[in-house]
């Protein structure tokens, strides 16, 4: 969600913006835009849509050594040039990624003391307001200082100031920024993914802190004094961002599972000491946004298998406001592929007054989440640039697996031999869900209205993954039932030929399922099936259209495979209906404001 960059240095500051800009594309946006110094002018474009879009109105012969530059997500404003970052006010010019949530009282304050407004945003009041304390202090540090005081919400910024043209200022609260360091020349990013080619050392901007950056210098500032800063290095092979032939980012991340599978045997399995015992708690609280909450519900069942205490899991966005029932003996868990989901990162800083122990699954190496917890495990998904995630929450079910198997192997629940066989199947196990020819079931459902997913107990959890990997990429309505649920008013909606997925891997409950199963194709539904494969249930065939066999695997490991097909039909729908697949309408890939 929004990208930030900027540059200073010896080089032309454009290209180098456009290439950080189209490096971040991947979060989402929907408009964008930059300004820099040319002459002693600064100069801003900006547009709506694509990069490209941008570049096309840019005039590289416009030699310029600093400049910022913005990929917007609208929160405050509609999508359109005006709204669009750069905003300028006076000396001020910034780009910011969050919601200054007292605008429309700064925005008061402002206009009483003769500011007026082009854009409908909230940035725009930002920046307004910084110039309005810059006018008064006539020094930017005291300036931005000050804002910091009476800003409300949350902000990334990089600024320019009209009479200092030598330097960049940054400040941040809640919104990720860093700060890359190069050989007389420095940059600015959302994440370092935008210039991790260009430097391999970078600063992470803390809550509250003001960057002053120049070509060959960077302080950092907190209440007014200078402090310390720490350099962070950037991992090797973090940024994988080529398609390798594949024809979407989704589909190869979808192919990856089989080798990530591989990859966290070796990383974890073989070193079960090192996971985190969680037997000494007496609560768990999972949270996490989106696909990531569906993993942590997982997890909820997962670890209940072998637990004597209750694990709950709750949606970040409403867990940070809701009353809770936590304390010192209450372990947390966030999972997050980012590691920046805004909602998730206030429940950490939330639950940690209430003395809770904090647990991180986090994909993004140093990421906010990652350095917010007290101990985090991280899903070694390798970027993840597939706006739907698929690859970092089978990584997730994995950690989530893990905890529970230690717990089970504690307690003299598991064989661990046994099972560590059952881990190094993982990856002949998805190469076959992934080899699966789905062509005949795509066709049949592709130009669906709606498309109902079912399932009971963990396999609901599944297909309430399907659905959304569904809705997201294809745009194609659908919901996941839980199947019992369903003849208490959503069966009303089930016509001929309603595409229904239905989910049976729990043996426990299996034949309840397919009573459900039933009961829609009486009204004419297309049922594909899918089932774990050695069942010992007898299926009728009137009860589906279609089968798909998955491998049987422990329940620990289980709905790794289950989702891949999932993945795989909302994957192949989205291609049909002709969908920007790895880039879909509105969605952003790292979500850092509410
Ligand atoms: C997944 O396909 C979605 N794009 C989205 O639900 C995502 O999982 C959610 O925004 C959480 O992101 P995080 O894992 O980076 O915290
Ligand atoms: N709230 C600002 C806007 O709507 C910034 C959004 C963003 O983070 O891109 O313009």
């Amino acid at each position: 969600m929004c990208g930030i960059v900027g540059y200073i240095g010896k080089k032309n500051s454009l290209p180098i913006l456009i290439k950080g800009l189209k490096r971040l594309e991947y979060r989402g946006y929907d408009s964008a835009g930059v300004a820099y110094i040319k002459d002693k002018n600064i100069k801003i474009v900006k547009t709506v849509g694509k990069i490209n879009n941008l570049d096309k109105l840019l005039n590289y012969n416009d030699e310029s050594f600093i400049g910022i530059g913005h990929t917007r997500w609208a929160t405050h404003g509609s999508v359109d040039t005006t709204n669009s970052h750069p905003h300028q006010a006076g000396s001020i010019t910034i780009v910011h990624n969050g919601i200054l949530e007292n605008y429309q009282e700064l925005k008061k304050i402002l206009t009483n003391k003769g500011y007026t407004f082009k854009s409908d945003t909230d940035t725009e009041v930002l920046c307004a307001y910084i110039d309005y304390e810059y006018t008064k202090t006539k020094n930017i540090l005291d300036a931005l200082n000050n804002c910091m005081k009476v800003f409300e919400g949350s902000y990334a910024t990089a600024i320019m100031v009209k009479d200092i043209p030598n330097k960049l200022f940054v400040m941040k609260k809640d919104s990720p920024l860093v700060i890359g360091i190069g050989e007389q020349e420095n940059y600015i990013a959302s994440d370092i993914s935008a210039y991790a080619d260009e430097t391999s050392a970078y600063i992470i901007l803390e809550d509250m802190e003001i960057g002053q950056i120049e070509k060959d210098n960077i302080s950092i500032y907190k209440n007014k004094k200078e402090i310390k800063y720490n350099i962070e290095q950037v991992e090797q092979d973090a940024f994988d961002s080529d398609k390798n032939n594949y024809e979407h980012y989704m589909l190869k991340e979808i192919s990856e599972q089989e080798n990530l599978m591989d990859k966290l045997n070796n990383i974890y399995l073989k070193n079960l000491d090192k996971i985190m015992d969680i037997s000494k708690y007496n609560k768990i609280h999972i949270i996490g946004c989106g696909t990531a909450y569906h993993a942590g519900m997982i997890g909820k069942y997962l670890i209940e298998n072998y637990s004597d205490f209750e694990v709950n899991t709750y949606i970040a966005s409403e867990y940070r406001y809701q009353k809770i029932f936590a304390d010192d003996k209450t372990l947390v868990i966030a999972a997050s592929q980012s590691g920046e989901t805004a909602d998730t990162l206030a429940c950490i800083k939330k639950v940690k007054k209430y003395g809770c122990k904090t647990l991180g699954i986090v994909n993004v190496k140093n990421s906010s989440i990652a350095r917010a917890v007290d101990e985090v495990i991280y899903t070694e998904a390798g970027q993840e640039v597939a706006v739907a995630s698929t690859k970092a929450y089978s990584s997730q079910v994995y950690i989530f697996s893990l905890l529970a198997l230690k717990l089970g192997i504690t307690k003299g629940l598991i064989n661990k031999n046994e099972i560590n066989k059952e881990y190094e199947k993982l990856p002949s196990y998805i190469s076959k869900l992934t080899n699966y020819d789905y062509e005949d079931i795509i066709s049949k459902i592709w130009q669906a209205k709606d498309v109902f997913y079912l399932g009971r107990g963990i396999d609901y959890i599944s297909m309430l993954e399907g659905s959304l990997k569904l809705k997201e990429i294809s745009y194609v309505h659908s919901e996941a039932y839980q199947a019992g649920e369903l003849k208490h008013g959503t069966i009303s909606l089930i016509e001929k030929d309603t595409p229904i997925i239905a989910l049976i891997s729990d043996e426990t409950i299996a034949l309840k399922t397919i009573s459900n199963i039933k009961e829609v194709k009486a009204r004419g539904a297309y049922v594909v099936l899918l089932i774990k494969e050695d069942l010992n249930i007898n299926i009728d065939k009137e009860c589906y259209d279609k089968i798909i066999e998955i491998n049987a695997t422990d329940n620990l490991l289980q709905p790794i495979l289950n989702v891949i097909p999932l993945q795989l039909i909302a994957y192949n729908i989205a291609k049909k209906r002709g969908c920007d697949i790895d880039k879909p309408r509105n969605l952003a890939k790292s979500v850092t404001v509410e």
